[in-house]
């Protein structure tokens, strides 16, 4: 079975939400193991045991969130050129822009040769269920992919 490993931060709720929102919608799909970690708790082992990887971060003065980063540097190397190719997206909760927290993920994760599976998916201001419905799709698609071995 595939395994499906989503990876957030939160400095409050939003993100968390969005992260339950994701996961919801890819345990709709049975035939994917789905493993959800803050990043504090994942590592490198956590990313090489997964086949598809799915970020969350809150936009932090116009990044992704320190600890995202952090996740980001303990694991670049021990994963470098070990998982090359694997599907990846990301899903972040801004206030007013997000596009710094999507460019620094991206461009760290290209670095990784992941592959992204979709754009990624900004939550500005309020978390709206039109939302939470959008995190749910991206997780249940991602998770779909994975089983068929589309991706
Ligand atoms: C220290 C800090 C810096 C922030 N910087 C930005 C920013 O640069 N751009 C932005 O759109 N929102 C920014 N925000 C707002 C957060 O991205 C937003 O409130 C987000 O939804 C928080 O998610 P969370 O509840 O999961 O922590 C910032 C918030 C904090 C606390």
């Amino acid at each position: 079975m595939k395994t499906l490993l989503i990876v957030y931060h939160t400095g409050g709720v939003k993100t968390a939400k969005m992260a339950e929102a994701v996961e919801r919608g890819a345990r709709s799909e049975s035939g994917v193991n789905v493993v959800v970690k803050r990043c504090a708790e994942a590592g490198p082992d956590d990313v090489l045991a997964a086949d598809g990887l799915i970020l969350g971060t809150p936009e932090n003065f116009g990044y992704m969130s320190g600890m995202m980063k952090d996740f980001l540097e303990r694991v670049f190397y021990p994963c470098e050129g070990k998982v090359n190719g694997r599907p990846w997206a990301l899903f972040v909760s801004a206030g007013q822009d997000g596009s710094g927290a999507v460019g620094s993920a991206e461009r760290i994760v290209a670095g990784l040769r992941l592959e992204k599976k979709a754009e990624a998916l900004i939550c500005l201001r309020d978390l709206t269920p039109e939302v939470l419905s959008k995190c749910e799709e991206l997780g249940a698609a991602f998770a779909t992919g994975l089983a068929l071995g589309v991706f």
